[in-house]
């Protein structure tokens, strides 16, 4: 539907306007580069639109300023890390006030019991451990799982991300078989030995490759958010907790970009049983922070077969791990920024976004779906809702997502660089997003023309 040649051409000019409005971005840019492999703080950053990324000078609210003065409405929102707006006022006070009694001392303080108190009665799971990111959440629930069970194997879902986490990036070949992801940069062994790989919503698959026997956890996102958004049908997540029970694995949920349906999580709208949940990003309102929530039973088994005198050598841990600075912005985060009224205004705003794009495309009527959860909407190019991520995955087109990206980026509008995601904050206003769908339409009409 949409002519190649044509985009082809629609993509230079963006190219030339992006060029024509962010010099003092290049300039920096062309610096970086003498000091930073691809001119970026990280490697990935060298995927988003245009020739350089954006030089950030301020971010507010639902709103970022470029280094050239450009302002952006940001529904990126730092990939849900700054999911609570830029600069939430609760937050930035907790911040500040925790400035003048020191940052991080590897000693607990009084937020850490408050935090987790929090966080047992949002999530459901009663004991908690601290974090610097949300990959590390996901890495030591994976080596308790192992020490819990005496097992080796995880079992992940096709075109997952849960962080840098090495047994997470394999993915099922044409054969159904296990093997490493492309792009995988330096595996310490083939992904087949310590990874299993079943579809979203394939319950069969589950079984088979937990029969094995050797399976130490589950660890998946409730919705796969990483690939587009993939819905979990009726009752399957209910059912992989069930499977979980049977072949005594353990059920790792990750809830770190699926908090985007309420403060609880899908965990709590759904009413699920994890053993362990993983969660980081926004709950520190923008403050690198992870964490995991492990029931009693976990708990008891953990402390079972840990060793006081060697416990700061058993591959848990992180010096910075529980600092005093991230539980200060992670209690006033979730307490003040996070609520349940926020919730409710940030997903009716979501639920905008999608209508608006929907109905832009139902309009010209391109062959693309949009998917909702929560304050979190998304569209991928094919016509209906995928069911796995492997069908997310050949929905994909790199290069008219690249075309789109740099097109609503030069008409101020700032969306992951991954794929196609909006994402609302406390701070997003409904003008905000009644300029994307506007900005959208346009955009969608002249690639058909
Ligand atoms: C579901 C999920 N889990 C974990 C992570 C890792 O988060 P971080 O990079 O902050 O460690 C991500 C990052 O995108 C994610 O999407």
């Amino acid at each position: 539907m949409i002519d190649r040649s044509r985009l082809k051409q629609l993509h230079t000019l963006e190219e030339e306007r992006f060029v024509a409005r962010t010099s003092q971005s290049r300039e920096l840019f062309e610096k970086a580069k003498g000091v930073m492999p691809g001119g970026v703080p990280m490697s990935w950053m060298t995927k988003w639109p245009g020739k350089y990324p954006l030089f950030v000078a301020s971010a507010q609210g639902s709103h970022l300023v470029d280094v050239d003065g450009n302002e952006y409405i940001d529904l990126c929102l730092g990939d849900t890390g700054s999911m609570t707006g830029h600069l939430p006022e609760a937050t930035v006070a907790a911040i500040s006030a925790q400035l003048k009694r020191g940052m991080t001392a590897m000693l607990p303080t009084d937020d850490a019991v408050a935090v987790s108190a929090e966080l047992a009665r949002r999530f459901g799971l009663p004991l908690w451990q601290f974090t610097v990111s949300a990959t590390d959440a996901n890495r030591h629930a994976i080596r308790f799982s192992r020490l819990i069970t005496g097992k080796s194997k995880i079992v992940v879902i096709d075109r997952c991300y849960h962080g840098s986490v090495d047994e997470t990036f394999a993915t099922l070949d044409a054969s159904g078989a296990t093997v490493m992801r492309e792009g995988n940069i330096g595996a310490p062994v083939p992904l087949d030995v310590t990874t299993r790989v079943v579809e979203f919503n394939d319950l069969a698959g589950m079984e088979t490759a937990l029969k094995h026997g050797d399976v130490a956890a589950i660890l998946m996102e409730p919705a796969m958010t990483n690939v587009g958004i993939v819905l979990p049908d009726n009752g399957y997540l209910k059912a992989v907790g069930e499977l979980a029970k049977t072949y005594g694995v353990v059920w790792i949920i990750d809830e770190t970009h699926t908090i985007s349906v309420g403060p609880g999580g899908m965990t709590t709208e759904l009413g699920l049983t994890p053993d362990i949940l993983t969660i980081g990003k926004a709950i520190g309102g923008g403050i690198p922070t992870g964490t995991f929530g492990m029931t009693h039973e976990m708990a008891s088994q953990i402390s079972k077969k840990s060793e006081r005198e060697v416990i700061d050598t058993g591959g848990i841990g992180g010096t910075l791990a529980g600092n005093a600075l991230s539980l200060a912005a992670m209690r006033a985060t979730l307490t003040e920024v996070l609520t349940e009224s926020n919730f409710k205004k940030m997903i009716a705003l979501g639920n905008r976004w999608c209508d608006g794009v929907e109905a832009a495309i139902t309009e010209l009527s391109l062959p693309w779906h949009v998917n909702r959860l929560g304050a979190r909407g998304e569209y991928l190019f094919q016509s209906d809702a995928p069911r796995t991520g492997g069908e997310a995955a050949r929905a994909g087109d790199f290069e008219l997502e690249q075309y789109i990206h740099l097109r609503l980026l030069n008409d101020g509008f700032l969306l992951t660089p991954f794929h196609n995601m909006a994402l609302m904050s406390p701070y997003t206003f409904q003008r905000d997003v009644d300029a994307h769908t506007s900005a959208f339409r346009v955009m969608c009409q002249e690639l058909v023309s």
